[in-house]
């Protein structure tokens, strides 16, 4: 009871602190113009979700804030309870990709897209059956760790890692691990971010991220095509996702025709290689901000402890996960966090917006959620969605970003010789680090 109450005032104290901190920075940054570009820091927004957590958890507005996916209004969602609440009531929050999805593959939808459906069991079980949990250790880490040891040897006291490393390695594991052609990595990564800035990012519908995410999905599926034939003309027998996927195919297994097959491979390519490059960026650059972290990430990169090394970068990316938010549209009328003090009617049509971020800071869920302290319980994090759509590389993630960044950890005197730069995307396309 008394621990409970410690708890409420504890929300509430941070919840007036952010407060007070928010009139300050938002008046500067309004008197400079600025005030959207402070909002869209992930600071800024924590300190937005604070207060929101305290004095209003569930909050809905008639204001449209997306409006590149039809909806009547938007409701926000704060707590770590209701985050997953809602994450979890797939009938009544449900995706919104599909329009985008059938435009990025011209005709079918992908599985992000679908609602809870036997289509989409079909789909995600097929491509489960070919991108296999135990991959991981017998593909992914030691792809990742090859590429990512090969170009750390190259490099000579500098290195672009957004542009030589973070965007690299994920490209050359589409090629060796699923077997697409090599030397195809620049239209690859310029490809799979053009599309996935339309499908996810892009919430107002601009024709200017539209326009060439639907060239680049045109150009992608015709080199998934081209790679299609070119492997039934010249079968191999490498144990690669291509060929496991046409094996599929001879068995008879409904959705893997070679249009189903193209369209699950570019599903898939859009989660992977601008994902795992920015988190890693994300990430490097919240270690950057903290010595003792990076001493501590340094020394467990050299000691070779995966898992101490693991438990470090995603704390980091904690303070600074890829999306704050995960949307959803309300099927019809519905109620969050029922029985509570904090229930609130969301009509149908409105947009949810369950704040991953926030649930991550919430103290009423996580112990000192604004202490940096590795190894808190993996159920914590909300890092890559939650529920039935939990992201299909989430043991790839839990992998490979850290195999990425072992070797440059390793160095000595790491430090950014500039912030990183997206060249006009969401993507970090630049991020040059010396060390010695
Ligand atoms: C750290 C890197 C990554 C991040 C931050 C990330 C983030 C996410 C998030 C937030 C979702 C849920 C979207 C929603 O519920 O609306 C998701 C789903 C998904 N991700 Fe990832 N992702 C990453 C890497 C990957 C990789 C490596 C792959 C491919 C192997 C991938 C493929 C997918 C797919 C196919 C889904 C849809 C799952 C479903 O609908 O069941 N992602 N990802």
């Amino acid at each position: 009871m008394i621990q409970a109450l410690g708890l409420r005032l504890g929300l509430w104290g941070a919840g007036l602190t952010a407060g007070a901190r928010l009139v300050g920075l938002g008046f500067g940054a309004w008197r400079a113009g600025r005030l959207s570009e402070v909002l869209a820091q992930t600071h800024s927004q924590r300190l937005v979700f604070a207060a929101l957590r305290a004095f209003a958890p569930n909050l809905v507005l008639k204001r449209r804030f997306i409006t590149a996916y039809e909806n009547t209004g938007t409701a926000i969602i704060t707590r770590h309870a209701d985050v997953t609440e809602v994450l979890q009531r797939d009938a009544d929050f449900a995706v919104v990709y599909e329009p985008k999805m059938r435009l990025i593959t011209a005709g079918e939808n992908f599985f992000l897209g679908m609602q809870d459906s036997a289509e989409y069991t079909r789909d995600v079980s097929a491509m489960r059956l070919v991108v296999r949990r135990e991959d991981v250790a017998r593909y992914v880490i030691p792809i990742v760790a090859e590429e990512a040891a090969a170009i750390l040897a190259r490099a000579k006291g500098d290195l672009d890692v957004a542009g030589d490393l973070t965007r690299r390695v994920p490209a050359r594991l589409v090629a060796r691990y699923f077997g697409l052609p090599a030397g195809d990595e620049d239209r690859l990564i310029a490809w799979t971010t053009a599309m996935f800035w339309y499908l996810f990012v892009d919430l107002a519908g601009e024709e200017h991220i539209s326009r060439p995410a639907l060239e680049a999905a045109a150009a992608c599926r015709i080199w998934l095509d081209d790679a299609i034939a070119a492997r039934h003309a010249n079968p191999t027998d490498a144990d690669d996702v291509l060929n496991r996927c046409l094996a599929l195919q001879a068995a008879g297994v409904p959705g893997m025709d070679d249009t189903g097959v193209r369209n699950n491979l570019i599903g898939l390519l859009i989660g992977l290689v601008p994902t795992l490059s920015k988190a890693s960026i994300l990430t490097l650059e919240e270690l950057l901000k903290r010595p003792e972290a990076l001493a501590d990430a340094q020394e467990a990169a050299r000691a070779d402890d995966d898992a101490r090394l693991a438990d470090i970068l995603f704390e980091a990316f904690r303070f600074s996960p890829m999306n704050p938010v995960i949307y959803r549209r309300a099927t019809r009328d519905v109620v969050v966090a029922r029985g509570t003090r904090r229930a609130v009617s969301i009509p149908a049509g409105r947009i949810v917006l369950a704040a991953n971020l926030s649930a991550m800071f919430d103290p009423l869920a996580l112990e000192c959620p604004e202490e940096f302290r590795p190894g808190r319980p993996w159920e914590h994090y909300i890092l890559w969605g939650y529920g039935m759509h939990t992201c299909f590389g989430g043991h790839i993630n839990r992998a490979a970003i850290p195999q990425m960044l072992k070797p440059l950890l390793r160095r000595e005197n790491l430090h950014a010789a500039a912030p990183p730069d997206n060249a006009g995307t969401p993507f970090p396309a630049h991020y040059p680090l010396n060390f010695t």
